[in-house]
């Protein structure tokens, strides 16, 4: 398919649902072919630069390795080895890079910053721009989370009751992207969220507002409570996470106390035992064991973490090949 070829990889909003629908499905067939060892040479001689300001071990690696998979090559570029590091402009590098290759991936969490890099360069680039995760978003992993979840539930999502909580601010720098993009993403499939936190650790307001009108349009519940059991209680998918709340403060100190405050939002057993029996507990990784969840839940029956985790490397390389892809 050429229909997204060119297109830049920045939020999911970019996106309707059948070009979303037919990312998953093309992830989903990619997955199938890696099983089966038959090779899937959709980007020969393509050349993917990822630039990374913070770290990753998922991002990176389902990146690296699936653009070999396609036939491809991935540059990783550390950005304080580059020009970057001497102040050369988003709009430079964007053009000079389009001329060597035929996408530019970055990681850039830095909050107000992040998401605004992303954008000049899109600005300046002739080759598509992939969000590895920004201030505002990380849409590589909630498609792979969408991906997950059709595999345990089937295509039709709609009604399904997600539970995504977070609380303590671990710092103040550590980034919302993650929630921020899954009620983005969940409402436009009709599910049934509920977010919970502590009050404080508010999400973006404009994205809230966003998720509630894509709610609008497909059905989907978005609910904003600050108790932990009440949103686990029937729910058929639980995410808890930890995510700093970046509107509490800056201060070490202060976090830390807000840290102690909030250590009884953790993911145990008993919590669990609120969802609904058949419920799966999903985490976008790395997890905070022993503050945010216990091994007993994260290395359990209803865990599908490590699916979650191999889904962003199918994902991955359906969204190189679909805007990467082709003949230009
Ligand atoms: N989930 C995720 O983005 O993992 P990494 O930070 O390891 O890339």
């Amino acid at each position: 398919s050429s229909i997204l070829r060119g297109k830049d990889f920045i939020t999911t909003q970019d996106f309707d649902r059948t070009e979303i629908d037919l990312m998953l499905d093309l992830s989903s067939d990619l997955k199938r072919r890696f099983a089966t060892n038959d090779p899937t040479p959709l980007l020969p001689y393509k050349t993917v630069f990822l630039m990374f300001f913070d770290q990753s071990t998922r991002t990176r690696n389902s990146m690296e390795a699936g653009i070999t998979q396609l036939g491809g090559h991935a540059h990783y570029l550390d950005p304080s080895t580059m020009q970057t590091a001497h102040g050369e402009v988003p709009r430079d590098t964007a053009m000079i890079l389009s001329r060597y290759g035929h996408a530019i991936a970055v990681r850039h969490c830095k909050f107000k910053v992040g998401n605004s890099y992303l954008r000049s360069l899109a600005e300046n680039a002739d080759v598509p721009i992939l969000n590895l995760q920004d201030d505002i978003y990380h849409p590589m992993q909630v498609m792979a989370d969408i991906m997950t979840m059709r595999e345990r539930f089937g295509a039709n999502l709609s009604g399904l009751k997600v539970a995504i909580t977070w609380a303590y601010a671990e710092s103040h720098l550590k980034p919302l992207s993650v929630p921020q993009s899954q009620i983005l993403l969940f409402t436009r499939y009709g599910m049934d969220v509920k977010l919970a936190y502590p009050e404080g650790f508010d999400l973006m307001p404009d994205i809230v507002d966003l998720a509630k009108k894509n709610a609008e349009g497909s059905g989907a519940r978005l609910e904003i409570l600050h108790d932990m059991d009440e949103a686990f209680r029937d729910a058929d998918i639980v995410i808890p996470k930890s995510w700093g709340g970046f509107y509490v403060s800056d201060d070490p100190q202060e976090i830390m106390t807000e840290v102690r405050r909030n250590k009884d939002w953790i993911c145990t057993p008993e919590r669990m035992k609120l969802a609904n029996k058949r419920a799966i507990y999903m985490h976008a990784l790395p997890a905070d064991r022993g503050r945010e969840v216990v091994d007993e839940v994260i290395d359990g029956p209803q865990s599908v973490v490590i699916d979650e985790a191999e889904n962003r490397l199918h994902t991955a390389k359906a969204i190189m090949a679909l805007t990467m892809g082709g003949r230009s």
